[in-house]
């Protein structure tokens, strides 16, 4: 494993700026942090005295919670910046005067003082407009000296994505020849970002899997991401598939991971010069989902899946619309070792960009 390339670096899209080798690089550091946890080792030497800073501008229990314990058990400590006590960090011409302090000084400010920047932000934070978020946190990585992290945005969830393809490698020990199934569900709550399907197209294309991304009309994915899909899948020999049909979609999977997002079309849009030339429209992709409400996932679908089979989600999950209870609470469902490993795939990230003495 190679670990001096990573010092220093942003994980704002590492599903696109990070190679496949670098990704596996990650997934056995995990491992190996993942077994010392397990056995009680003291590894509070390798991230000793350093300062990870954390902002949320959305709730969170499992990003929340497996960031401050992670940092802690690596011997760092971290503070967490809440929207609302510090002045709310604006990109240039978002400023409300007097609550708002300008990206370009308040990243400067914590370079000086810390070692890491991890920061949530998507929709009404992000004023509904897709992109917005994830432009944020490059604005901050540009004028930030120490690695920002991505925590979620609205286009990604990098960490998300390592924790998942960290538990699909734990239960079949390789990623080639498994196909796998990201699948919009239907959920009551609408105008969900795109962060996790996206992300949870792109990690496991990039590392060889056949992907098939299964979506009523209207919830295509952002078509740069597929683009990026396609061309991985090219790489690896291996597929990338879309398709409408959610039942054909689960034929002989190894892997199905239904998931709620909302439709691209009804988000605002900035043209080039930031100017707003779409509102964004909740009520009328609400009417959207609604037409959408059999894309559950239950038990007839999980029966049409390959006999080893698993069940993923991110959580938090919306049961009884995104997926029923027998199968969420079943015997394929991986969820809450998809949960744990949030813990250990952010160790391993912050070990390495962050400069940790393993
Ligand atoms: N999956 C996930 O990111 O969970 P939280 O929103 O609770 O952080």
């Amino acid at each position: 494993m190679r670990t001096n390339k990573f010092y220093g670096r942003d994980w704002l899209s590492p599903e696109i700026d990070y190679s496949k080798e670098e990704w596996e690089s990650l997934l056995m550091l995990a491992e190996e942090l993942k077994t010392r946890y397990a056995t009680n080792e003291d590894t509070t030497a390798i991230l000793r005295g350093k300062t990870l800073y954390t902002m949320f501008f959305n709730s969170s229990l499992r990003t929340r919670s497996t960031f401050a314990a992670g940092i802690q058990q690596l011997g760092g400590f971290h503070v967490d910046l809440e929207p609302g006590k510090t002045y709310t960090p604006a990109r240039k011409g978002f400023e409300v005067p007097y609550k708002t302090e300008r990206i370009c000084d308040v990243a400067r400010v914590l370079s000086r003082t810390g070692d890491a920047i991890a920061i949530r932000m998507y929709g009404a934070p992000a004023h509904w407009i897709y992109g917005f978020a994830h432009e944020t946190m490059k604005e901050f990585a540009y004028y930030a000296d120490i690695p920002v992290i991505n925590m979620e945005c609205d286009k990604y969830h990098p960490c998300q994505a390592l924790a998942d393809m960290l538990t699909i490698k734990e239960k079949f020990g390789q990623f080639r020849g498994l196909k796998f199934v990201i699948s919009w569900a239907y959920s009551g709550s609408t105008a969900k970002p795109f962060a996790v399907p996206q992300s949870l197209a792109l990690a496991p294309s990039l590392l060889g899997m056949d992907v098939v991304l299964a979506r009523p009309r209207g919830f295509e994915l952002d078509p740069e991401v597929t683009r990026k899909c396609h061309e991985y899948a090219m790489q690896n020999n291996a597929s990338f598939e879309e398709t409408d049909d959610m039942e054909a979609a689960f034929e002989k999977a190894h892997v199905v991971y239904p998931k709620s997002w909302g439709s691209l079309e009804y988000f605002a849009q900035l043209d080039k010069n930031g100017r707003k030339i779409r509102s964004e429209n909740l009520e009328g992709m609400k009417d959207l989902f609604e037409k959408n409400k059999h894309w559950i996932c239950d038990e007839k679908k999980m029966k049409l899946l390959d006999k080893n089979g698993i069940y993923m989600h991110c959580l938090p999950a919306d049961r009884d619309m995104e997926v029923t209870d027998a199968v969420i609470d079943g015997p394929r469902s991986v969820i809450y070792d998809e949960a744990e490993n949030r813990l250990h795939a952010q160790k391993a990230i912050m070990t390495l960009l962050m400069g940790g003495r393993l």
